[in-house]
């Protein structure tokens, strides 16, 4: 069979790289690059680590607003799928690349298929709410990470094409971790932390580095933390940082954002994670870390359990409390699948494509 696959932001490149490893044992694979994200530490850097393929084209769509990068990825996508023709368009996620990859291929009459189906926040102002649902509504293959997705479906009446398969982070995440651990003794020591004696601290939603007081509270509530936070910053969260003026406290480790393997390095040794990513809140609840989420809400309710992440929003008490004390006695629960979520969606694809 022929794929096209479509990723463009940081989070599409370690969920491509497992299903492309699969895919590619029996199958063609075209990757697709919209551009979306270009710095080499919010892209190449995905390919190096984790020898990915190089994509087949990069369409350039770089930033702007919703509609003009979406417009730049829907427009060059149009083309390759015309061009390609393939059985079926993988999308992942709930970035604009992916709405774009999903609404050309849809036009085209071209089976999609979307990974990490089912996800909701239930907040329409959250742009990747928008991405979800109409992604969702679009595909062919609803390849849903947790139980909870595919309830999440089923109220919005899709239950065709369904598929609970397990989420291809944890996948990626336990292919990774080898390489994770090499690296983490001589990170921390070029840090200046030791395991367990820091946190670690990611925000990049458009909630949070978009609006003065929140972004000044967030980094405020760091502040008031006795270990030092390390803070990996999103381009954005830089620009809005050094835009609005505001003045990190002394324990706040301001650096460039870090490869995959650096990353999950980081998260395994810290004392808590506070985060607003996704993926990020994951991994924390893989590697039984503690995790405080600076959002009020989560697609990831299963994280909640055991009192392993806890929403604190933007509230400084919260977060510093939560970051403090959170001491989680049970064991994480295994709700997002055994960690062959990409061999079972190579083998539903096969098995359940018209033109196999
Ligand atoms: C995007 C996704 C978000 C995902 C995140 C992962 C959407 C709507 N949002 O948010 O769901 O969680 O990626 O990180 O698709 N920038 C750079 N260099 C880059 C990329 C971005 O400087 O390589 C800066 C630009 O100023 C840009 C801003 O970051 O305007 C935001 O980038 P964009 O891709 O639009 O959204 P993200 O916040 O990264
Ligand atoms: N990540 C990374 N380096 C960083 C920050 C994040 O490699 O400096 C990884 C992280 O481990 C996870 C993914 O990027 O695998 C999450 O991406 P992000 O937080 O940008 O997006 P989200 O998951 O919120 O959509």
């Amino acid at each position: 069979m022929k794929f096209v696959s479509v990723v463009g932001a940081r989070p599409q490149f370690m969920k491509a790289a497992v299903l492309s490893r699969a895919l590619r044992q029996k199958h063609d694979e075209i990757l697709v690059h919209t551009g979306q994200h270009y710095d080499d530490l919010m892209s190449d850097v995905f390919f190096r680590e984790l020898k990915m393929p190089a994509p087949n084209v990069n369409l350039g769509a770089g930033s702007g607003s919703h509609a003009s990068q979406t417009a730049r990825a829907l427009e060059g996508l149009e083309a390759v799928f015309i061009e390609q023709s393939p059985d079926v368009v993988i999308v992942f996620g709930d970035t604009n690349s992916t709405l774009a990859g999903a609404l050309a291929a849809a036009k085209l009459g071209l089976p999609i298929a979307h990974v990490e189906a089912g996800l909701r926040s239930y907040e329409r102002d959250m742009p990747e709410e928008i991405n979800r649902v109409l992604t969702d509504h679009v595909s062919t293959y609803l390849f849903a990470p947790t139980a909870t997705a595919v309830g999440r479906l089923r109220g919005e009446g899709i239950d065709r094409g369904v598929y609970q398969v397990g989420d291809v982070m944890y996948d990626s995440l336990l292919v990774s971790l080898p390489a994770a651990r090499k690296l983490e003794a001589p990170l921390l020591a070029s840090l200046g932390v030791k395991p367990g004696g820091y946190y670690l601290a990611t925000a990049h939603r458009a909630a949070n580095t978009d609006d003065a007081a929140t972004l000044a509270a967030l980094l405020d509530a760091f502040g008031r933390l006795e270990e030092p936070v390390i803070l990996p910053l999103h381009p954005r969260t830089r620009d809005a940082i050094s835009s609005l003026g505001l003045t990190p406290a002394a324990n706040l480790r301001l650096i460039d954002p870090v490869g995959y393997f650096e990353m999950l390095a980081l998260e395994r040794n810290a004392r808590a994670v506070l985060t607003d990513s996704g993926g990020v809140q994951r991994e924390a609840y893989f590697l039984a870390v503690p995790c405080v989420t600076l959002r009020t809400e989560t697609e990831w309710p299963e994280t909640l359990a055991g009192g392993w992440n806890v929403l604190a929003g933007n509230d400084v008490t919260m977060i510093v409390e939560a970051a403090r004390r959170l001491r989680p006695e049970s064991q994480p629960l295994p709700a997002f699948g055994d960690g062959r979520a990409a061999g079972k969606i190579v083998e539903i694809l096969e098995r359940d494509s018209p033109n196999r």
